[in-house]
């Protein structure tokens, strides 16, 4: 049997051509490019185009984020630890006290707001959700905490372009939110992400900050020809590029296409695998097309024999996640009764737009037979 990867990027011949449009206009850093990416992120998110900021990574959102937010040494954040490490290892460089959440359930791997508001106290300054897979954490309740407690919230989003909730879309709900534009996102240029801020100075500070705290980008220079500048705030270099910029608009032509591909894989596995009762499918009822479905993940004990297996057939799959405490640099002795549950029982399948449902047809008989 041919290899299924567990993902491959998408790269048309139309992304092609506009990275090679912007190669030969010879203006490759930050640009025009950049800003018409903020724009058309910023339409699709249903935000203000000032409130966006496009950056080099999820990452470098995330730790905009924290900057902005203004964590420092010893301050309280609260982090779910079914997680990608991003936000703690930013946490853990700032010096900030981390405080790990339990995920939902089982079958949820998202932040429990129970376990949240336990844990929660007056000295919380921040608390950072991740809509796991695209799916949403409870934003409700989140965001009543978030009144009552008056702590900055922080939505990483990567895995979220462009899922729907309450009538917006994931990442518009908090104070900031990051967003990946990594080879395996919904959305890619190899390397970039978005920062969303939910007030204009912020964002306007971010985009100083982003460019090494200078008061002005190459392309004011360029247009203004003056040569001052000021720097009022040390700075990072979290520039996208304008070569980037155009593989990450041209991506976005076709995302909402591509989510509902992906909706289509999530519903073809959900058909094959339901009756499989030594599995369980995470979020498998959340069935309306609303999510980026960014993962399709399944929760087993038999995991050791379904990976044996999918490595004997070449099928891709990968683990979302490792819980942060058990990770070496943030190790911390905690229980915690859902994510010790999960923690070596999941495996991510491939999902993603040049999958096709007949590969998916084969992986689920395979896994059905372990
Ligand atoms: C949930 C989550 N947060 C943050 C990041 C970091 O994004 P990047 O790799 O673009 O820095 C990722 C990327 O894998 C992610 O999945």
């Amino acid at each position: 049997m041919s290899k299924i990867s567990y993902f491959t990027p998408q790269i048309t011949k139309e992304d092609i051509n506009k990275v090679s449009k912007i190669l030969s206009t010879k203006w490759i850093s930050t640009g025009q490019e950049v800003s018409k990416l903020e724009k058309d992120f910023s339409k699709i998110l249903k935000v203000n185009h000032n409130k966006c900021v496009a950056v080099s990574s999820g990452f470098s959102a995330l730790h905009l984020a924290c900057h902005l937010a203004g964590i420092k040494s010893e301050d309280e954040v609260l982090i779910q630890t079914i997680n990608f490490v991003a936000i703690a290892n930013i946490l853990k460089n700032l010096d900030a006290k981390i405080k790990f959440v339990d995920c939902k359930s089982k079958t949820n791997p998202n932040i429990s707001v129970e376990d949240l508001e336990k844990k929660i106290s007056k000295k919380t300054k921040a608390v950072v959700t991740m809509h796991y897979g695209g799916y949403p954490c409870n934003m409700k309740k989140i965001l009543q905490l978030q009144r009552k407690y008056k702590f900055c919230l922080i939505e990483d989003a990567c895995h979220a372009i462009f899922s729907n909730y309450s009538k917006k879309k994931l990442g518009s709900f908090g104070n900031f939110s990051s967003f990946s534009f990594y080879a395996n996102k919904n959305i890619t240029c190899g390397e970039g992400g978005m920062l969303y801020c939910k007030s204009i100075r912020n964002a306007k500070r971010a985009r100083f900050l982003k460019t090494h705290g200078l008061n002005r980008t190459s392309l004011s220079h360029y247009k203004n020809l003056q040569n001052k500048y000021e720097v009022n705030e040390a700075g990072f270099n979290y520039r996208l590029d304008e070569i980037r910029a155009a593989l990450a608009r041209s991506q976005l032509n076709r995302i909402k296409k591509n989510n509902l591909i992906r909706h289509k894989i999530f519903m073809k596995y959900n058909k094959h695998l339901k009756k499989n009762n030594r599995i369980n499918i995470a979020f498998s009822k959340y069935t309306k097309n609303n999510f980026s479905r960014h993962l399709y993940v399944i929760i087993s004990n038999n995991k050791k024999k379904i990976i044996r297996a999918l490595n004997k057939n070449r099928i891709g799959h990968s683990n979302h996640y490792k819980p942060i405490h058990k990770l070496m640099a943030h190790k911390k002795k905690l229980k915690m009764k859902n994510s010790d549950y999960i923690d070596n029982k999941i495996i991510s399948l491939p999902i993603y737009p040049g999958l096709g449902l007949k590969k998916v047809e084969k992986i689920c008989k395979i896994i059905n037979l372990c």
